[in-house]
């Protein structure tokens, strides 16, 4: 791999940022059928333990989109913390739903009784991994996006044949970029070479 490379898949992964002002809108030339090949593709090489495959996906648009932000925001109580839910319904073209699949981490179990315990993390880091390499295709795709974690509200009003085994990790929002990415500041976290 040419450091060329190297600095282009780092620039990737600096350029991902949480853009919450978002509007309804794919960029020019991208469709929501190019999405779902990024997604399905990254899912696919995203590493699982003991290759368990366990990530799912799938994609919110149109009025199942608005359904799900519209019940997470009638959910909350509070007129604050409506506000974001009721950005994603209004503002963003649709949302990536990551799950995990039950069945999977309970037959790893089953199968390893000695990481049993440790199964249910596994599916966490691989499906936090899926989830990032996402966010970073989506603004390679010019699309803007943020992370949302309403599970249970989003769990309840999702469409009807999404298996109820998947349990949801994230809501990753995505739709046009409305503004620039906030400052973010960085501490000094230099990485240690032992010999
Ligand atoms: C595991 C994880 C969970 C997050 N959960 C939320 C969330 O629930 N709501 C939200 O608005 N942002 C959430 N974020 C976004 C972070 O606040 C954001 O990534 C962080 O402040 C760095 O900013 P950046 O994304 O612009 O680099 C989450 C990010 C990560 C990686």
């Amino acid at each position: 791999m040419s450091s060329q490379t190297v600095a282009n898949f780092l620039k990737v992964i600096a350029t991902r940022r949480t853009i919450y002002k978002l509007q309804p809108q794919l960029p020019a030339g991208v469709t929501t059928k190019d999405i779902q090949a990024v997604v399905e593709a990254i899912i696919k090489d995203t590493p699982t333990a003991f290759n368990s495959q366990v990530n799912r996906a799938i994609i919110l648009t149109g009025e199942s989109h608005k359904k799900v932000w519209d019940a997470v925001t009638n959910g909350i109580d509070a007129e604050a913390g409506k506000l974001r839910p009721a950005s994603a319904r209004d503002e963003a073209f649709g949302s990536i739903i990551f799950f995990t699949d039950d069945k999977t981490t309970e037959k790893l179990q089953a199968d390893f009784p000695a990481w049993a315990a440790a199964f249910p993390q596994f599916a966490d880091h691989s499906s936090g991994a899926a989830q990032i390499t996402s966010w970073d295709a989506l603004e390679v795709l010019g699309l803007g996006a943020h992370l949302q974690h309403y599970n249970p509200l989003v769990r309840a009003a999702l469409p009807a044949d999404v298996p109820k085994g998947w349990s949801v990790h994230s809501q990753l929002v995505f739709g046009l970029p409305a503004e620039a990415a906030g400052e973010k500041t960085f501490i000094d976290n230099k990485v240690q070479i032992f010999q």
